[in-house]
């Protein structure tokens, strides 16, 4: 299959099998992805690989704990956007996936003398880096989930981050699991989604 093919196929997995692999492919596919374009090359991001029990335990039992007061939180618009996708405050896939990559982006940086320096359009440099690291791994036939815990500060202290760096989204990696029913969800049209000038109608 063609990366085109594999991207048009790929789907978010909420359950993983719990096989793992070699951690150098992911190394290898940060390695390709931190060669994304960045607001003046300032490459604002870490990605932190979790492979340890321990941290992906204690990361789902905060998650799980931000997760209820979310669905406390959220109107019944939000809840009713995510009713077909059949999630809820249960995360186990954070235990169950063999690998969690935890991105941040910097919101500064520092020097050599560690003076702190700027950096432009982080968000947007981080999103591309990430949608780079998403092809890749869709390439290598790696499955995926995108979570965003929401608060999601807890990350940068089971992680030990410096305080130039904030927690951006968790990427969590492994073969997604065999018996996982992927929710019923459509994409847009071409024609919603793509407009030509002039076009060809015209
Ligand atoms: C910015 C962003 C945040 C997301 N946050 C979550 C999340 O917290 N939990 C979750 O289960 N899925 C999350 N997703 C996955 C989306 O629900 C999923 O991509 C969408 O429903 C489309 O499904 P698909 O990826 O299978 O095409 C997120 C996706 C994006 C891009």
């Amino acid at each position: 299959m063609t990366l085109i093919e594999k991207l048009k196929l790929r789907r978010s997995y909420r359950e993983f099998e719990s096989e793992s692999f070699d951690i150098d492919l992911l190394v290898d596919a940060i390695e390709a992805a931190k060669y994304a374009p960045s607001g003046a090359n300032k490459q604002p991001w870490t990605f932190c690989i979790v492979q340890d029990p321990k941290i992906k335990k204690e990361i789902r039992i905060q998650s799980e704990n931000t997760e209820k007061a979310f669905y406390q939180r959220i109107n019944q618009d939000w809840k009713s956007d995510l009713t077909p996708l059949m999630v809820n405050t249960e995360k186990p896939f954070l235990e169950h996936a063999p690998y969690l990559i935890v991105i941040f982006k910097h919101l500064f940086g520092y020097d050599q003398n560690h003076q702190k320096t700027k950096v432009y359009y982080p968000d947007i440099s981080v999103g591309i880096a990430t949608g780079i690291l998403i092809s890749i791994l869709t390439d290598l036939e790696l499955d995926i989930l995108t979570y965003t815990p929401s608060p999601n500060t807890f990350l940068s202290s089971i992680l030990n981050r410096p305080d130039n760096e904030r927690p951006y989204l968790i990427l969590v990696v492994g073969k997604g699991s065999k018996s996982y029913k992927l929710p019923e969800i459509t994409k847009k049209e071409n024609e919603e989604v793509i407009v030509i000038y002039p076009s060809s109608n015209q």
